[in-house]
This record gives structure tokens, C-alpha cells and sequence, in this order.
């Protein structure tokens, strides 16, 4: 396996300037795309009658394609405890993180990771991250998962029936604001099959955050992505045409629309297009649970959607094949 500089070793060396890999193209570095003033993305509070929610939640997925949650029943104490727990893996040393390290070059996406570069022009994101499946237990490898702190596990699971319930009840709002019964797009996404997967990342302080992003732009290719942040922002939303900040609320669940609710809604819900900066002094955490179809579930618009005024804008695909082109950035 090839060595990989992790990003939480070269902030620790005391660097002065970014090194070049890091350096985004001029139209994408922060200080020449900065966040509109002003604009402030939906909130909206699960306590809020069922009808009303309907509306509030389908107008946020198809004006925004991003919505904070509130009142969604997870308790702080275990939002807390997930933190801190992902934060302790992180302050391990370096040799003890690399028992973790993942090899996508051969195939093995769980653990510890860092995105290299495959070629020279190409820039890098300022972030390493852990990456493992939570769901469904068939699938799941505990071997993987940090065996440091020991409560990693019992608390990564009470996470993830929490979230799954909270996932289930956007799933039945989603449908219902297409006009359709409740459980469609849950059984769209797999039913019970469905795929949790999760990603702690970790963005180390940067010496010269203007030039660098965390994640550069892109669209996540689940179905849902239901995210809690550290308390450090970075996290901006692309609407028409600007970048929107999305600021800080303690114990909100940052929920995106990932490809394959815009795929089976045939465009109504957006998928988001977002990006994350970095902090010069502090170090910034982000807790995303993916929420995507079984690799054989074939997705496509849904058909009660589709008639003449409303032709379908999406070819159907498995999961598979949707992930294997956006790796491979083929058009879909
Ligand atoms: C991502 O979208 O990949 C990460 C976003 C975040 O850290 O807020
Ligand atoms: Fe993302």
C-alpha cells in the first residue's frame, strides 16, 4: 500500500503557507467566492403539525435541496457523546489511526482515510476522515470500526437507530409532498435494505484557510445525508448562484437531498450542491450519515410521477452503476 501524508500530520509541523497541492484555482478559493450576507437556509421543527410539515419540508427540498432539523426526538446527550467519541478516535497518535487505514485503490473504503491526488494538476481537499457502514447489520464489518474509545460502538449504534428513525419519518413527509403514500420512498431506497453509512470528518487548522476548501463542490450521491457538525462552521450551500453559509445551531440534524431523491422525484427535490471550508486556528468535525439504496436497487423517476406534461428527466439505473460513473465522473 502506498504511504499517505495525512492532513492532521501536516498541520502538526507548524507549516507557515499551504503547501501548492492544496492551493484551489483562483475562482475557487473562499476569499474570491464569499458567502452572500443575509441569507439564512430553513429551519424547521419536527414538532410542527404533520400537514404543515409536509409543505415545509417539500418546499425546502425543492427550493434548497437543505434543511436544518429541530426537535427531532435525538437526545443532545447522545449528539455529545458521538462527538466526543469520533473526537477521541482522532487524538489517537498517528501509527495507532494507521491500524485503520482504509485502500480504495483496492477496493476497501472503511477506515481512515485521506484523498490523494492521481495527478499533478489535480488539488486536494484539506481533511482526513473515518468511513464505516452502520447499516444493515448484514453488512456490517465491527472489526472496522475504532475499537478506541471503547463506547465507540455502543454509542455509534444508538446513533444510528435514532437516525433511522428520524430518516424514516423524512422519507413518509418526502412522499407525501410528491403527492404520493407515505412509504413510497422509503421502499424506493431499499426498505429495511436500506444502506446507513457513516463519515466523521476531520478538518485539521490550515495555515491559509482563503486558499484551501475541506470538501470542494459536489452533490452527494445518497438518497439523504443527515449531518451534525462541531461547533467550528465551514459548511456552505450553493442557491441560485451564491454561496449561502449555514451557521451553527447546536443539536440540529443538517439534512441534505442527495442524487437519488432528485433522480426518483424526476427533479421536484434538488439535490445540493455544497462545499466546506476550513478554520485557521480551530479544528473542524462533521459527523455525515449517508442514507443510500442497496447497490442492485434500480432507481429511477418514479412512474406514478411520469405523464405527458412531466416526462421523465432521468434514466434509470442501479445504485452500482450511478456511484461507479460519479467516481469515475462519467455523465449519468
Ligand atoms: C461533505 O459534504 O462532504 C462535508 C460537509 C461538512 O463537513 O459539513
Ligand atoms: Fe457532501
Amino acid at each position: 500500500m502506498e504511504v499517505v501524508e495525512r492532513v492532521q500530520a501536516l498541520a502538526c509541523g507548524e507549516l507557515s503557507q499551504l503547501p501548492p497541492q492544496f492551493v484551489r484555482p483562483p475562482h475557487e478559493q473562499p476569499e474570491n467566492s464569499k458567502a452572500v450576507e443575509g441569507v439564512t437556509v430553513p429551519i424547521i421543527s419536527l414538532s410542527h403539525p404533520h400537514n404543515q410539515l409536509v409543505k415545509e419540508v417539500s418546499m425546502a427540498c425543492s427550493e434548497w435541496g437543505f434543511f436544518l432539523v429541530t426537535d427531532h426526538g435525538i437526545s443532545p446527550s447522545l449528539i455529545q457523546q458521538l462527538q466526543k467519541v469520533g473526537q477521541e478516535f482522532f487524538e489517537l497518535s498517528l501509527e495507532e489511526k494507521e491500524n485503520y487505514a482504509n485502500d480504495p485503490g483496492r477496493g476497501k473504503f472503511e477506515g481512515y482515510g485521506t484523498k490523494m491526488t492521481k495527478n499533478h494538476d489535480e488539488k486536494v481537499e484539506w481533511i482526513d476522515y473515518f468511513f464505516h457502514l452502520m447499516s444493515p447489520p448484514s453488512m456490517v464489518n465491527h472489526d472496522i470500526w475504532p475499537k478506541h474509545p471503547p463506547s465507540y460502538r455502543e454509542v455509534t449504534e444508538e446513533y444510528n437507530k435514532e437516525l433511522i428513525r428520524v430518516t424514516n419519518k423524512l422519507l413518509e413527509l418526502l412522499s407525501e409532498g410528491l403527492g404520493l403514500e407515505s412509504k413510497v420512498l422509503k421502499s424506493s431506497v431499499g426498505g429495511q435494505e436500506i444502506i446507513v453509512e457513516m463519515k466523521i470528518n476531520m478538518y485539521p487548522p490550515c495555515p491559509q484557510p482563503e486558499l484551501a476548501l475541506g470538501v470542494e463542490p459536489h452533490t452527494d450521491m445518497s438518497a439523504l445525508t443527515l449531518l451534525v457538525p462541531n461547533n467550528v462552521p465551514g459548511l456552505q450551500v450553493w442557491k441560485e448562484g451564491n454561496w449561502v453559509a449555514v451557521d451553527y445551531l447546536p443539536n440540529a440534524l443538517f439534512v441534505h437531498v442527495g442524487d437519488q431523491i432528485e433522480v426518483l422525484s424526476n427533479g421536484k427535490y434538488r439535490s445540493v450542491l455544497h462545499r466546506s471550508l476550513v478554520n485557521k486556528d480551530r479544528t473542524r468535525m462533521s459527523w455525515a450519515v449517508f442514507f443510500t439504496p442497496p447497490h442492485e436497487a434500480l432507481i429511477g423517476p418514479l412512474p406514478e410521477l411520469i405523464n405527458d406534461q412531466n416526462p421523465e428527466k432521468y434514466s434509470a439505473k442501479t445504485y452500482a452503476e450511478y456511484r461507479r460513473r460519479k467516481f469515475n465522473k462519467l455523465p449519468q
